[in-house]
């Protein structure tokens, strides 16, 4: 309910409408529809068949997706719209919002983040009118605006484009940036597959898509160190972020700057995995987060070993916990880790050492 990419003044906020401007500046002539405030609760259909994830796909797992029914989750990526929304007749479009993935904790994971998804029709008389075929057409014009946008929010840098795969795009890519002597991926596209136009009654046209996530990008570009940052209320946090602040690659920009960390909090914990095997890494750290909250840090497998006698298997995991806002005490959390001891038993059936 925060829609903090609606918050003209938080970097993701920010971020999003230097996004948007982008694509409204590009090309006048060809103008996208802005969206931000789809239902994140979209039905497995959307979410997956309608852009053509295998019946046995991993994500589609209670592990990897949060369920709210049988037939509902909360969306994964932002490409659950594209089918619905080409078939309302929608042919440029971006859409931006919360998705949801069970994951592992650390800094750059939190299970709530921030897609931008695009997508482009092309009309037969667009390739026609330049003696292309639409394949050809689509393919470059998707590098082209790819490789701008990319200028747009890192000034001049090296790319690359490295072939990729996504169900609903062939061929697929991932554009990659040469930034602070690393390769980062940035984002996903591809040329949409013809049966999700089909679908839509779009036969004959061509399409390309994208998507991107908001976090990661918004932790290069403004130097933010820690993925819940984005959720903290203190204001050294949200004073320091200003719409129009942007700048290109970061050059000239107040980047973010660190105010002292509190400190860390580290606790142990032991224990035999279940005999039925069940036992996920994902459904401790969902555990350890709906307990703790934000004050999760890191969830960490730190030793494991088998007992060949017994036929069992140990995990030690380590945890840390430290606020973004403040200093914990011991009290707090020792209460949070006996909470996170008592449910490991009773939830994840694991018998603590
Ligand atoms: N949905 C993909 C993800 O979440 C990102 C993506 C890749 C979106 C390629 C697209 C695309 O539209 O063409 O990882």
């Amino acid at each position: 309910d925060k829609g903090l990419h609606r918050l003209p003044d938080h970097p993701l906020g920010i971020l999003k409408n230097v996004i948007e401007n982008y694509f409204c500046e590009v090309d006048p002539s060809v103008s996208f529809t802005v969206m931000d405030d789809l239902s994140p609760i979209v039905s497995t259909y959307a979410n997956f068949d309608s852009v053509l994830v295998p019946a046995d796909h991993v994500s589609r797992s209670a592990n990897d997706t949060y369920y709210v029914t049988k037939g509902s989750v909360l969306r994964c990526h932002t490409s659950a719209h594209q089918l619905e929304l080409l078939k309302h007749g929608h042919k440029r479009f971006l859409v931006t919002g919360d998705v949801y993935r069970r994951d592992t904790i650390d800094a750059t994971h939190f299970p709530v983040f921030h897609q931008v998804e695009g997508v482009r029709v092309f009309e037969p008389h667009e390739w026609e009118s330049q003696n292309l075929s639409s394949l050809e057409l689509a393919s470059t014009e998707l590098k082209t605006t790819l490789e701008g946008l990319v200028r747009h929010l890192f000034g001049e840098c090296e790319m690359r484009w490295v072939d990729a795969y996504f169900p609903f795009t062939e061929p697929s890519y991932e554009l990659e940036i040469f930034f602070k002597g690393e390769w980062l991926e940035v984002l996903g596209c591809g040329v949409m597959q013809s049966s999700i136009l089909d679908a839509a009654e779009l036969d004959g046209h061509r399409a390309w898509a994208f998507g991107l996530g908001l976090e990661r990008l918004a932790m290069i570009l403004f130097d933010i160190p820690d993925i819940r940052l984005f959720w903290t209320p203190d204001p050294r946090f949200s004073q320091q972020f200003k719409s129009g602040m942007f700048r290109a690659g970061g050059v000239g920009m107040k980047k973010f700057s660190s105010y002292s960390k509190y400190p860390p909090c580290y606790k142990d914990v032991s224990f035999w995995l279940p005999q039925d095997k069940n036992f996920t890494e994902n459904s401790l750290c969902e555990l350890v987060r709906s307990i703790a909250g934000t004050l999760v840090e890191e969830v960490k497998l730190i030793d494991e070993f088998e007992n060949k006698k017994l036929k069992r298997t140990s995990h030690c995991y380590r945890f840390t916990y430290r606020s973004m806002e403040r200093s914990l005490t011991d009290d707090e959390v020792n209460e949070i880790q006996n909470e996170v001891r008592q449910r490991l038993e009773t939830d994840l059936h694991v018998v603590l050492r």
